[in-house]
């Protein structure tokens, strides 16, 4: 059922940003408007939940307004179908976003697809590059998770090793944080790490043994241990940690420690699936470092490998689009008036939406 005719019309409001786009046939982006409150969340050194679920019902409607007049689309006429992000993620913040499109979906009589965020994230890859198809291996990280999956012809997912710890993202984020950087963190570093010499600071690698799980929470305490120690040799000589520390060789050994261990546990990921399609998403996806170092190990092993363009790296309607409509296609059935946002949803059930209690009684 590839060649299905479809527009869909979906919502992302998982986190910070308020995101609606129409999506054709699964691989065509025809407007992705995004709306962020990064710049309000980061005056409080990251996302504050209730804050992104307030900025998300002050504009979720113009953002809806504003991606249908870009795609050219009427929702009576041209859209068929409405999706939106229902896990996981901020529960208040999925809610306004989920919704929004129940509404949609009642009022113009259409099916409603419940997409899993970071389902869509991988399939941002079918929006940015013709080739990208399952079945594949696929590596997600972004400020909440970190994933290595696979994608089999079916469109079903396997968790093939996951973060025991922090998310890839959030050490990025504490860490550009202790540095006296704004949130998001990771553009930070990555900017950083451009003019910086990455062979200048020392950090651990921990790779857990036969299996391809990651864990950062090392990683990252070296780090803060590094940023404290310059910070109270500063305090007693009266200089700026910055004249201790160089942030830049910092950033960038900091950052080629990640970008390695991400490409070791990817490369595993490849010879133990036997992939020929290897696709890298999420907010960290847009790490300039980490696309480079993973596309040259894709190269050695003969692997075609994508990462979505940047736009759709970050949160972004878009990549749910793409996801629903692969979801339609592979017996995945749209939702009904229960639906609900569920914080916690294990990916390799994206087809399944997950049980919730009903407390209150007709
Ligand atoms: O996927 P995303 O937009 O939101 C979540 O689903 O969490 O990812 C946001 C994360 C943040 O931690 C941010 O610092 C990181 O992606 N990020 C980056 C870069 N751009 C965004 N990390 C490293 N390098 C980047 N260029
Ligand atoms: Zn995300």
């Amino acid at each position: 059922m590839k060649d299905k005719k479809m527009n869909i019309l979906a919502i992302e409001s998982s986190c910070d940003e308020t995101s609606v786009a129409v999506v054709k046939d699964g691989r065509k982006v025809l407007s992705n408007v995004i709306a962020s409150s990064a710049d309000l969340q980061s005056q409080f050194g990251g996302v504050v939940p209730e804050i992104a679920a307030r900025e998300h019902v002050k504009v979720i409607a113009a953002v809806i307004e504003q991606a249908l007049e870009e795609a050219h689309c009427k929702p009576e006429t041209d859209i068929d179908a409405f999706a939106v992000t229902a896990g996981p993620g901020l529960a208040g913040a999925l809610l306004v976003g989920v919704s929004a499109a129940k509404a949609l979906a009642f009022a113009y009589k259409k099916p409603l697809y419940p997409v899993h965020h970071l389902a869509g994230h991988i399939c941002a890859n079918f929006l940015s590059d013709a080739e990208f198809d399952v079945p594949f291996t696929g590596l997600i990280v972004s400020g909440g998770h970190s994933h290595l999956v696979t994608m089999d012809q079916n469109y079903d997912f396997q968790i093939l090793g996951r973060t025991l710890d922090d998310a890839c993202g959030e050490a990025f984020d504490k860490i550009a944080r202790a540095l006296g950087k704004p949130y998001p963190g990771g553009p930070q570093i990555d900017k950083l790490a451009k003019t910086g010499d990455n062979t200048r600071y020392a950090f651990p690698t921990a790779h857990l043994k036969n299996n391809l799980d990651f864990s950062f929470s090392g990683l990252k305490t070296a780090a803060l241990t590094y940023i404290n120690k310059a910070k109270q040799t500063a305090e007693r000589e009266g200089c700026e940690f910055t004249d201790i520390l160089n942030i830049n060789d910092f950033a960038a050994s900091f950052q080629t420690a990640i970008v390695q261990t991400l490409v070791k546990h990817s490369k595993l990921a490849i010879l133990q699936t036997g992939a020929k399609i290897f696709g890298l998403a999420g907010g960290v996806a847009a790490n300039n470092e980490l696309r480079q170092a993973l596309a040259d190990m894709c190269k050695k092993l003969n692997v075609h490998f994508t990462c979505p363009d940047k736009i759709l790296c970050t949160d972004n309607g878009a990549m749910i689009g793409a996801s629903a409509y692969y979801l339609s296609i592979s017996g995945g059935k749209p939702a009904d008036s229960n639906l609900n946002a569920y914080p916690s949803w294990s990916l390799d059930q994206w087809k399944k939406l997950p049980q919730v209690k009903v407390h209150k009684k007709l």
